[in-house]
Parts: structure tokens; sequence; C-alpha cells
């Protein structure tokens, strides 16, 4: 059965980023991969068209696919957009939140040829192998109510920290299940000293554990958590937070890694459908350069591959490309250092598609 693919390059560096990803994709397809790939606008580039940044059709696209691959939304030019519903994020926001997709896997891995690109030392960061699971369709971003008002002659702005039962619950399932796959270490991040709602959090997360008796438990406060990431980042496995917090940590926990241009991303629903984007974002001062790191996205690929499409040889296959182009010494800027050649994003495509064949 043909799957189908919906390709979202968004905004800038997004088409380029996506363009390497798309070829790699062809490669597969010529490897047998059984795959329909289409694409189509959303963010800035689709409010640039349309007026809105997801658009009816885009929605009724990526309902119909089995995998969304997006490359970045946002940048300057639409920051001045008063109207906060129309901005590119919104396009991004809108899509989790219409397909379901609250279960948001955030790997952050240190391959070996880039200990020296981090800003941490090597035996901090060598071997470092973190999954963060971040919940993206509830919490502060999309609490109600929500707004900017005047209250007694001046404006106050206001937002709502909210999570039902059922919410935390299904991500922590998803999380203890990660971590039954992996070193069963699992990390529940909070700040249940200060908010009820994570009162509640850290109450679900225990009384499911008795049912992953393999899994061992622990809660740590999010202050402490982004201290621990940069302090020893090594003694965690699977972290599991909520939105916001599961944001920011993960931001800090691509850097470990040297670089957030290396970093893949999985969003995926109830049914396995999953979008999969790099952790950066649109990065605007580089775009149109020919400089960004396509690698993020080609592993989301990878990711694709492995948990909506059951194809997790050609994954591999993809994730050991990578490896090998890294091993020969090619880098794109972000994550360039002595000794290693420099190389443009479409050039870092071209390594990537030969080290596949
Ligand atoms: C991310 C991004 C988005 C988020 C923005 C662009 C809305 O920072 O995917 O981490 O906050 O979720
Ligand atoms: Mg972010």
């Amino acid at each position: 059965m043909t799957r189908k693919i919906l390709v979202l390059p968004g905004d800038g560096i997004g088409p380029e980023i996506t363009a390497q990803a798309v070829r790699v994709l062809e490669a597969c397809q010529a490897l047998g991969l059984d795959v329909e790939v289409e694409q189509s606008l959303v963010g800035g580039s689709s409010y640039d068209v349309h007026g809105v940044p997801l658009s009816e059709e885009t929605l009724a696209k990526a309902k119909a696919a089995d995998a969304i691959l997006l490359g970045a939304v946002g940048g300057p030019k639409w920051d001045t957009i008063e109207d906060l519903s129309k901005r590119p994020e919104k396009g991004l926001l809108g899509l989790r939140k219409e397909l379901g997709l609250f279960g948001n896997l955030r790997p952050a891995i240190l391959y070996p040829q880039l200990a020296e690109a981090s800003t941490l030392k090597p035996e901090v960061v060598s071997g470092l192998d973190i999954m963060i699971v971040r919940e993206l369709t509830g919490g502060i971003y999309f609490g109600q109510p929500r707004g900017i008002e005047e209250r007694d002659g001046q404006r106050v702005g206001f937002n709502t920290y909210v999570y039902s039962e059922s919410e935390i619950e299904r991500i922590g399932r998803v999380a203890f299940e990660m971590a039954q796959k992996r070193n069963k270490k699992l990390c529940s991040v909070d700040k249940a000293n200060v908010l009820e709602v994570t009162i509640l959090w850290r109450e679900v997360m225990e009384r499911l554990a008795p049912e992953y008796p393999d899994v061992e438990l622990s809660h740590m406060y999010v202050d402490n958590a982004a201290m621990q990431l940069v302090r020893a980042p090594k003694q965690f496995d699977v972290v599991v937070t909520g939105n916001m917090f599961g944001d920011i940590l993960s931001d800090a926990a691509a850097m470990l890694t040297g670089s957030i241009g290396m970093l893949p991303s999985a969003s995926l629903n109830e049914r396995g459908q999953g979008m999969y984007e790099p952790c950066h974002g649109s990065a605007p001062d580089i775009a149109g350069q020919n400089v960004a790191n396509p690698l993020a996205t080609i592993l989301s690929v990878a990711m694709m591959l492995r948990y909506s499409l059951d194809e997790a040889a050609l994954a591999e296959r993809i994730e050991a490309a990578v490896g090998k182009v890294l091993d020969e010494g090619l880098r794109t800027a972000d994550i360039a250092s002595s000794g290693t050649r420099q190389v443009s994003t479409t050039e870092m495509g071209d390594a990537v598609l030969a080290a596949l064949q």
C-alpha cells in the first residue's frame, strides 16, 4: 500500500533543509520504499499566500497523510502581525492540536564524532543519550482563558496552565513505555513545590508507576532539572514533562550534543500518525545562504520511517549514512571545528546521499 507523506517546508531555512531531506526520501523510494510525497504551505509562507498560517487545504492534506515532514516556521517578517492567531507559530501549534499529536519525542544523542563541538567538556557529554518526552497539545500553550485585557486601568496579560488527569496519564504511558525500551529510568519534571497542576502531574505519574515495575521513576523540579542537564546530563535516560518545560529543557538538551542542528523529533498521536521535524527553528539570520545543517531534518526522516512507516531497517540505514558523513569529517558551519571540512547545506545532502548508496 502506497503511504502518503506531506512535506511542509515552512519558513526561513525550512525550504533548504527539507529539500535535502526530500532527496533522502527519494533515495529511499529508489531502494523500494512505497510512498507518495506531496508538498504544501504552512507558517509565514502560508500567511503570505492565504492570509492564515494553516489553511484548510494544508490541514486536510495533513489529516490524510500517514506522516508529515515539517521544516520550521516563523521569522521577523511576521513578528509584527498583531493578531497572534495569524502568526506562523500558530500554524505549527494548530497542526499539533488538530491532529492530536500529544506525544513529542526529542532524543538528545551525542554523536561521538561531535564531542568537540559541544560547549561542555567532552567527558561530561560523551556517550550522552537522553530521550525527552514532551506533552505537546496541552498545558499553558493551549490553556483557556488567555489574553491581554484592561483591568483597573492597566493592561493585564494572562494564560492558564491546565492539565487533566487523562492528558497526564496518556503522556505518562508513552514515557514509561519508552523507558522500558531503553535503560528503564524515568525522570518526571514538574514544579510541584509551587503549581497545583504539577502536583496532580506528580500524583498521576506515581499512580502509573506500579504498572511498570521494571522502570525506576524519579521526580525533579524544573529549575533543578535545568541545572542538572548542564551539570551531569548523563544521569538522565527518559525525561517526561509538560509542554512548556519540555520546550525549554529540550533546547538545553539539544545544545549538549554540540548543535541543535543535529536533533530530530517525532510528534505522535494515538493512531501512530506522526509529524516529524528538526528541533531547531527557522534561523532567519542564515536563511537562503545554503549554510544550514540539514542533518536534523534528514534524521527526522529516519524517525518517520521508524515510528510511522514501520521501516526500521531503512531508518538505520539513514542514521548510518549520517554517521559515515561525520566520520569523513564533513561539517556544516554550526558543527565545524578544526581538522574538519566545512560544507554547505546541499553538499551535506550530496554526501548523505552518496553514503546511502
Ligand atoms: C518547538 C518550538 C515551538 C514550540 C514554537 C515555534 C511554537 O519552539 O517546537 O519547540 O514552542 O513548541
Ligand atoms: Mg522550542
